[in-house]
């Protein structure tokens, strides 16, 4: 048996192995963040081959994207190490894709024009473009990024297939706060990644409720679960990569927003409801990972609670929360076959029994089952799927990839039912 670790010719395992990327580096101060960037590309699996521009030496040395590439540097299109004096084409013939990053106002000018009188601008001009997608993270002052040539200069870029990977706003190197800022490398390697995955959801919207829900008591006390939201996160980040445009409804946690997802956040189940139903009228698949609480107090106090010195406990009542995921299954919507409903069931035994009684229940074409106690703030899980022929088992494994494995899964049960007469 091969040791994968420890043999040096099978690529590296991350979300860009086997990907070779020319990373671009044109003048901004943002190219202190292109090192990182360059890291991170490599920690996923990615080969990189850095190009800078004679302004981006000005900010960062090629020695030093030189020992995080582990490749020498090319700046210049004049370069004799290549046999036939061609860096622009050779290199540009290899990648699967050009990332410029920083990509500066006169770069893009530079790139709109088709001009290449240096060697990263050649090579983008050079390189077939039809099968090296050219990626670009613009950075500059916020007024250079406001000002209308720029702006135009981006649409025209777009139209000529390039991909505009966005800004960040905020604090600026030269003191001014707005947009333009280069977006983070981890923000970067996340579009990246989302990128080169397949689009086997194009076109379609999904919503993905998360994370537990908050039921008040009082104003300072409520009830609430050990969902951490993670899985939820994962499947609405993985339905992003393939190419659906996602809204995720998450109740009380803290985790980050995955890139290009809509976030709204809840607290309680009834507003949870409320913003589903809203998000499932134009939802053409719904993923109800939420722990939602089955009950809450049926009249929350309107002030603290306070011990009286009696010993004696408050008398709570509570009322049934409303079924979310059951609600939306028996729309009008998704019984005509528009909305694609699944469910999860966090269960402590019997997963198979329990999950196909609990499909059945909620009136949904597919569950997914996972054992509570081994998934609530795990980062990894095992699942289980149950429809009406059966179960197919997923076995442990981080939760992001499990979301892979499971949207491409529901992909192919959408095309599959719109395949039917
Ligand atoms: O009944 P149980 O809570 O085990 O069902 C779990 C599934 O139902 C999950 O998909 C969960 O998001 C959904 N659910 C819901 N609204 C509730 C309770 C559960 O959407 N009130």
């Amino acid at each position: 048996m091969t040791n994968q670790a420890n043999d040096p010719t099978s690529p590296p395992a991350g979300d860009l192995a086997g990907k070779h990327i020319v990373l671009g580096l044109s003048g901004g101060i943002a190219c202190y963040k292109a090192a990182e960037l360059c890291r991170a590309l490599i920690k996923q699996g990615a080969t990189v081959q850095v190009v800078m521009t004679e302004a981006a030496e000005q900010f960062i040395t090629a020695v030093t994207m030189q020992a995080l590439s582990g490749r020498t540097v090319y700046t210049s299109q004049w370069d004799s190490r290549e046999d036939n004096n061609m860096a622009h084409i050779n290199l540009s013939r290899e990648a699967d894709a050009i990332l410029v990053a920083p990509c500066s106002a006169d770069f893009m000018a530079k790139l709109l024009h088709g001009r290449a009188d240096d060697l990263l601008s050649l090579m983008c001009l050079a390189r077939p473009i039809d099968k090296v997608p050219l990626l670009l993270a613009p950075a500059m002052n916020r007024e250079m990024w406001a000002h209308p040539a720029t702006q135009r200069n981006m649409v025209q870029l777009d139209a000529d297939g390039a991909t505009i990977l966005g800004v960040g706003s905020g604090f600026q190197a030269c003191g001014e706060t707005g947009d333009g800022r280069m977006l983070e490398p981890d923000e970067l390697l996340e579009d990246i990644i989302a990128f080169f995955a397949p689009k086997v959801l194009a076109g379609q919207q999904v919503l993905v409720t998360a994370g537990p829900t908050y039921e008040a008591i009082d104003p300072v006390r409520g009830i609430t679960n050990l969902s951490s939201g993670k899985m939820g996160f994962a499947i609405a980040r993985a339905a992003r990569e393939a190419g659906a445009q996602v809204t995720l409804v998450a109740g009380p946690v803290s985790l980050p927003t995955p890139r290009g997802v809509t976030r709204l956040d809840v607290k309680s189940a009834q507003n949870m409801l409320k913003a589903s139903v809203e998000c499932a009228k134009t939802a053409s698949i719904f993923i109800a990972t939420a722990a939602v609480a089955d009950w809450r107090p049926a009249s929350p106090a309107a002030q603290k609670i306070k011990k009286d010195g009696s010993g004696s406990a408050p008398q709570l009542s509570f009322t049934e929360n409303p079924d979310i995921l059951a609600t939306i299954a028996q729309s009008a919507r998704a019984q005509r076959g528009e909305l694609f409903c699944v469910g999860f069931a966090a269960e402590s035994h019997d997963l198979q029994a329990n999950a196909q009684a609990k499909r059945v229940r909620k009136g949904v074409p597919l569950l997914v089952g996972n054992i509570g106690p081994a998934t609530f703030g795990q980062d990894d899980n095992a699942l289980v799927l149950v429809d009406e022929q059966g179960t197919a088992d997923f076995p442990r494994a981080p939760k992001l990839e499990l979301a892979r494995q499971l949207i491409a899964d529901i992909a192919r049960r959408t095309r599959a039912a719109k395949q039917k007469p």
